[in-house]
């Protein structure tokens, strides 16, 4: 179902396909309803005419049972059509194993975005195909939202906080990628290109450019100067958690909560430590609200995720 009838942007990552089917079938019944609805309005039109000599006494035929199915049979169609849908959007929100980060910060009026190697690229995206890919996305100051048509994926950019979504590119080629939320003046021109290549074209890709350190190395340098070594390290006379192996790893919280540690969690812990603070532990991590580029912090998630542990994709 390669863009059925080109009505339809190119078919090029695991989502389309599914999403396109979705609605196929949802036109078709809707279709099929409204065809039905708009013959019986003439059929009735023309039969029951002020001179007809329809038979207008008897009475309707069916009763209860009539009412019951066309009550049951419009809702069964509703529920299997959401059933169908929220299964499909579920599975965008979940990691697929082995997922490849890739991170992006969007600013009035464009996407900077870094790869766990830490290069970086504005307004273009280069993906190798086949390979799943999750985003991790913020914004530096209003809501953008990430949208490419090909890919049948739009999630909104929010600032203060990460929203991810996962997808795998199942097509080669240039496709559009657009900002689909209104952020100011330029709006329309915050757009750019998604790059999908051949996994060894990428990885040849992925090593060129200015060399300059992987976000996981960057981040251990941050993280130190930052000042979290001081405190977050085993030797320190200082009792604070040890974030070594912390993505993925089940945080049990003084409130009594636990959850699984992702990369929203080590974001709130940096910046609103008061919110979530961990069983056993004194509540005297200071914020670093306003204190640190939105980068920074993704490079240092990237450090975090260097240490191991869990699995660290395996996410929320
Ligand atoms: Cu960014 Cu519209």
């Amino acid at each position: 179902m390669n863009g059925a009838f080109h009505l339809l942007p190119p078919s090029a990552s695991d989502a389309a396909g599914r999403y396109d089917t979705l609605m196929l079938v949802e036109f078709l019944v809707t279709g099929f309803v409204a065809l039905g609805v708009a013959f019986m309005i003439v059929y009735f039109s023309v039969r029951y005419r002020r001179d007809s000599d329809a038979d207008r006494s008897a009475a309707p035929a069916g009763g209860r049972k009539l009412e019951i199915a066309w009550i049951a049979i419009p809702l069964l169609l509703f529920l299997c059509a959401f059933a169908w849908a929220a299964y499909d959007y579920a599975r965008l929100y979940r990691d697929p194993p082995g997922a490849m980060p890739v991170f992006v910060v969007a600013k009035q009026w464009m996407w900077k975005l870094e790869h766990a190697n830490g290069r970086r690229e504005i307004d273009e995206l280069h993906l190798p195909l086949g390979q799943p890919v999750k985003l991790v996305m913020t914004s530096q100051d209003v809501i953008h939202s990430f949208y490419v048509p090909a890919f049948r994926i739009k999630q909104d950019v929010v600032p203060g906080r990460y929203t991810t979504i996962s997808f795998t590119p199942t097509e080669a080629g240039e496709f559009h990628l657009f900002c689909a939320e209104y952020c100011g003046t330029e709006h329309a021109a915050m757009r750019g290109r998604v790059v999908v290549m051949r996994p060894d074209q990428f990885a040849a890709w992925l090593q060129q450019g200015d060399a300059r350190e992987g976000m996981a190395a960057r981040g251990f340098a941050l993280y130190r100067r930052y000042g979290c070594s001081g405190c977050h390290e085993a030797q320190s006379s200082v009792h604070a958690p040890d974030l070594h192996g912390l993505l993925g790893r089940t945080v049990h919280l003084q409130d009594g909560r636990s959850l699984v540690a992702d990369e929203a969690y080590v974001r709130d812990s940096v910046l609103l430590p008061k919110k979530e603070v961990v069983a056993g532990y004194a509540p005297i991590m200071p914020s670093f609200a306003g204190q640190i580029a939105e980068e920074d912090l993704l490079a240092i998630i990237e450090y975090l995720r260097s240490t191991g542990g869990g699995d660290a994709r395996a996410g929320h």
